[in-house]
């Protein structure tokens, strides 16, 4: 797996994730809930903390293909992206500030590579642009991003599709044999309670892992203050979780468009859910229904030191 992310409170238990259940290659940074430095030097430090120290770490676009963007999600991860947490900075540094050529590079080279992405596609993107030869190498891409139903950055759109639609509609149209779309209707029906955050407290009190108790805490917190939904939606671990146990998710081959139009619709994924009427052909699998309870289990055996 190579995780492309930008963390981001929910990205870290999702990179947490990954190094516990998959086997990781290296991971992207790309500028989404935070600017660019603070998701790279964050990834760094999540990587020292859960015993990854060496793992490559490449720092790729801080800004979206249209070249600007309005603002980010501060409001949710907090100001450096982690929260109230000021995580332990690494003695590292990226390994390289050129992601779109270690993504190509290291799909070109490794067989049966899953991308998974859990921020704006931009990384993504400007690989396929760079090198399209590179669609028919992975075995799939599982994104965090989009939702078949409501948005959160706007009525319409997803935060990470919000960010950079150029981006996503590039992946979209590339013509890939597996590209699973984890939109935002299903990764917000898997909350993480006061009580499930507290009882992990307990369970990992007093190790390095606690950070992730703290981070839960704020996310929780913003959460249920700005969503008024109690319990932390952790978005981005789906996408991980897809290629790692396939069994907790499933969806449905549709058909997406990516609205690109500067109107209030910007940043939607359109989900063609129609089950005739001569739809486009499917160029997606929509993620449907996921098994809550053994999500939550695997989150929290994923945090256990
Ligand atoms: C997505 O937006 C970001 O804030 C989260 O990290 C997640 O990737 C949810 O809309
Ligand atoms: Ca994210």
């Amino acid at each position: 797996m190579l995780l492309d992310c930008d963390p981001g409170l929910d990205d870290a238990v999702a990179i947490a994730c990954a190094l516990r259940y998959a086997d990781v290659v290296g991971v992207s940074t790309v500028g989404g809930n935070v600017a660019l430095d603070r998701t790279t030097a964050n990834a760094l430090a999540l990587c020292d903390i859960l015993g990854a120290g060496d793992l490559p770490v490449h720092a790729g676009h801080d800004l979206p293909m249209s070249g600007s963007l309005e603002h980010r999600a501060q409001e949710f991860h907090g100001p450096g992206g982690t929260g109230s947490v000021a995580l332990e900075p690494s003695a590292r540094s990226a390994t390289s500030n050129d992601a779109v050529s270690w993504i190509i590079d290291t799909v070109r080279a490794e067989e049966g590579l899953w991308l998974v992405a859990t921020g704006p596609l931009t990384n993504v993107a400007h690989a396929i642009q760079t090198a399209p030869d590179i669609v028919g190498r992975v075995a799939g891409v599982s994104w965090m991003g989009g939702s078949s139903t409501v948005g959160n950055t706007t009525a319409a759109a997803e935060f990470n599709c919000w960010v950079d639609p150029e981006a996503a509609d590039i992946v979209f149209r590339a013509g890939f044999e597996h590209l699973t779309m984890v939109g935002l209707n299903i990764t917000q029906t898997v909350r993480l309670d006061r009580a499930w955050i507290d009882q992990l407290r307990a369970e990992i009190g007093g190790t390095a892992m606690e950070v992730f108790a703290d981070m839960l805490d704020y996310y929780e917190a913003r959460q249920r203050t700005i969503s008024r939904a109690s319990g932390a939606a952790v978005h981005d671990v789906l996408a991980v979780l897809y290629v790692t146990h396939p069994q907790v998710l499933a969806g449905i081959a549709r058909p997406v468009e990516v609205i690109l139009a500067k109107s209030a619709a910007r940043g939607m994924t359109l989900v063609d859910q129609r089950p005739s009427r001569n739809p486009a052909p499917a160029n997606a699998n929509v993620i449907e229904w996921a098994d809550n309870l053994a999500i939550e289990q695997l989150v929290r055996d994923a945090l256990s030191p």
